[in-house]
């Protein structure tokens, strides 16, 4: 797409990723894409904030040309230290010679490690103003949303906030590039969500500090370096990320996760059971493959709902590793304070139910009895599976 506007001197330059299959090298993307959202601030002097990925070096730079040429740039800010934002720092560094770059003082070895810059570096402080004319830049360390590093740039005339990661999401931009112009909102609170839980849920604190510190300034707009600019609704996104921060500290909303697998159907027959008890009770309930589904798409079920059943065999004296693994990912990012159920078949040994509690040991879970079965599930086990998931689910109604 063309350079757009934000605001007079203020440009969207911004490239689409749609051909990256994992971002982070591990998060599936394929079907949503994601953009690297870059800007560029004309003024006395010339700001660009944030870079893309290397791998959209073309694209991105041809962005650059259609508006001016880099050597003409005074300033390159780096809010965050990420090479998806600063794919294309070294070709920056030597395609505009007259260019400081700013970070903030962690930022300053991050640049050298990553891409070898060690010249043309300012480090600016927390707060810390740098007049490009009529126009300004002020810079606001927020830590750890994402990395240690991590400030976001403030235009004070304009009111346009540059929050990098934060208030982000996947997807690439279909065409539009601002909250009033979005054609299907519903993709795109759901594709933020999941890069929230998936990128930034783990520095959820951190998220919660940074709006806090954020929350005096007048602001226009909300130009993240993923995902749509929110110029008609800023404080819409602000608010949702406020709300998925406070998750990290509630048990959620009521409603099921029910993560399971199944070697030979025995604990799917069951699940089918345990997910028409949990029907009864007339509690939401989304039922996810692990074997077959990848837990990016798991981990935001999980972020906001209160209760999670995990449904799958003993292995090898064991859970079954599909289901192992995405619980192994949901105690990584720290989902805390569930409420949570085991069931599931075992052969010749038990195993899987203690492992569960193994995984989560960290995680403050209340895990309710377990519903084991012997090889497959007789009717009788079926009516107790039934039942097991309606309790459940209104356990989750309690107070
Ligand atoms: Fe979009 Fe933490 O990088």
């Amino acid at each position: 797409m063309p350079a757009i506007a934000i605001k007079p001197g203020i440009y969207w330059i911004g490239v689409n990723d749609r051909t990256t299959d994992l971002f982070e090298g591990m998060w599936p993307i394929q079907r949503e894409g994601v953009s690297y959202n870059s800007y560029l601030v004309l003024d006395e002097k010339k700001a660009l904030i944030d870079l893309a990925s290397g791998r959209q070096e073309a694209p991105y730079l041809q962005q650059i040309l259609d508006l001016i040429n880099p050597a003409e740039l005074d300033y390159i800010v780096l809010n965050h230290m990420e090479p998806d934002h600063t794919g294309a720092a070294r070709l920056l560094y030597h395609l505009a010679p007259n260019a400081q770059f700013l970070v903030t003082a962690k930022g300053k070895p991050m640049l050298e490690a990553f891409y070898g810059i060690t010249e043309r570096v300012r480090v600016v402080g927390d707060g810390e103003v740098v007049s490009l004319g009529q126009k300004a830049l002020q810079f606001f360390a927020v830590p750890f949303v994402h990395w240690p590093e991590t400030m976001v740039t403030y235009e004070p005339t304009t009111g346009v906030l540059f929050s990098c990661d934060a208030f982000g999401g996947y997807g690439a931009l279909v065409g539009a590039i601002f909250d009033d112009e979005y054609p299907d909102m519903d993709f795109y609170i759901r594709e933020s969500l999941r890069y929230y839980v998936n990128i930034v849920a783990r520095f959820s604190g951190p998220v919660l500090n940074a709006i806090a510190k954020l929350g005096g300034l007048p602001i226009s707009v909300v130009a993240p370096s993923h995902g749509l600019i929110w110029r008609k609704n800023p404080m819409h996104i602000v608010q949702l990320y406020r709300e998925w921060a406070t998750l990290a500290s509630e048990p959620g909303k009521p409603g099921v996760t029910l993560i399971y697998g199944s070697m030979y159907g025995n604990t799917e027959v069951m699940m089918n059971a345990v997910a028409a008890g949990v029907a009864h009770a007339g509690v939401p309930l989304a039922i996810f493959d692990a074997a077959r589904t990848h837990v990016s798409y798991i981990l935001p079920s999980v972020w906001v709902h209160k209760g999670v059943l995990i449904g799958a065999p003993t292995y090898e004296v064991s859970l079954f590793p599909p289901v192992a693994q995405a619980l192994g990912m949901i105690a990584h990012k720290r989902v805390m304070n569930k409420k949570a159920a085991y069931f599931g078949s075992y052969g010749w040994s038990r195993g899987a139910a203690r492992e569960c509690l193994e995984i989560t040991a960290k995680l403050n879970w209340q895990w309710q009895e377990p519903l084991e079965f012997n090889g497959a599930p007789t009717t009788e086990d079926l009516h107790r599976g039934e039942a097991f998931g309606e309790a459940f689910a209104r356990s989750l109604l309690e107070a």
